[in-house]
């Protein structure tokens, strides 16, 4: 059993971004500059926030941080979008997810120019990835792809079951790994209504859990030989931690872990390569290498 170690190889994939920044501003060009949008206070998002932009630090980006109260109003995020769409330091920003109820989450999304949305959340991105054309791949299926391929993990042909159908992760993780140019796997989507979830996923040579419910994914429900990907980061309350809470992944690791091929942990498995597909991200909008 070998686990996927997506901390290192984040930092590895880091270091080869910082490196080629250094090599454009010796070109005479302008850093990547990446842009966050956070509304509020959740301890979630400021510390996704706060790592976005020390990872920006590490690949040698500029970085900016707008900051709202729970209270904002639509027009007024609406304005600071419109302001970084045409801001032409800026090559790419992000409007931290949840946003506040009132908040109509589609305008917002669709109000980013799509040649900023480095997260891949606008529908020009959405569209354009399921048929398979370059444009802003989401970050954490992105990550996840990368580091199936970094560790050589076999795909194609192979039967891949993804548990959890978000716009942010189930869904294009499941179009990604359909499409030849990516896994080239048999792809079976498994949701809150699907009928017997413990069968499908004992079918799956590569099983990638995103459903946001700690240790679901147990023993008798993994192939021997399987692939795990772990994409939970749920929150659980821990009083020996100084945070008082630590992340608890989708798979109960201690008893899949033994039975598995490759897995990867939580946290140090996706988690790390999220951000760091958003920092390629957004080199590739400084470059123009898709619009
Ligand atoms: N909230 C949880 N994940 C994400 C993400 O990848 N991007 C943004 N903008 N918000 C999030």
């Amino acid at each position: 059993m070998t686990i996927i170690d997506g901390k290192a190889t984040a930092a590895q994939i880091k270091q080869e971004i910082a490196a080629e920044v250094q090599q454009m501003i010796a070109n005479g060009m302008k850093r990547p500059h990446l842009s966050a949008v956070l509304i509020g206070h959740d301890g979630g998002s400021e510390t996704y926030v706060r790592n976005k932009i020390l990872a920006c630090e590490a690949c040698g980006f500029t970085s900016s941080l707008h900051r709202f109260e729970d209270d904002v109003t639509e027009e007024e995020l609406l304005d600071c979008i419109h302001q970084l769409n045409n801001d032409p330091d800026v090559d790419g920003f992000i409007v931290q997810l949840p946003l506040p109820h009132h908040i109509n989450k589609e305008r917002i999304i669709e109000a980013i120019d799509y040649r900023k949305d480095v997260d891949g959340f606008h529908p020009i991105n959405v569209g354009r990835m399921a048929i398979g054309l370059p444009c802003f791949l989401s970050a954490t299926p992105r990550g996840i792809l990368e580091l199936l391929q970094r560790y050589h993990i076999e795909m194609s042909g192979k039967k891949c079951v993804v548990l959890g159908r978000s716009n942010i992760v189930g869904k294009p993780m499941s179009q990604l790994m359909m499409q030849k140019e990516h896994g080239d796997t048999t792809v079976t989507v498994c949701h809150s209504h699907s009928q017997d979830i413990a069968e499908e996923c004992r079918q799956a040579d590569i099983l990638i859990a995103a459903i946001g419910k700690p240790g679901y994914v147990t023993a008798d429900m993994v192939k021997p030989g399987a692939v795990v990907i772990d994409v939970g980061t749920t929150r659980v309350p821990d009083p020996s931690r100084p945070s008082g809470y630590r992340l608890s992944g989708d798979v109960d690791f201690e008893h899949v872990a033994p039975l598995c091929s490759y897995i990867s942990p939580v946290p140090g498995g996706v988690g790390p390569m999220t951000i760091c597909m958003l920092m390629r991200n957004t080199l590739a909008a400084a470059k123009h290498e898709y619009y």
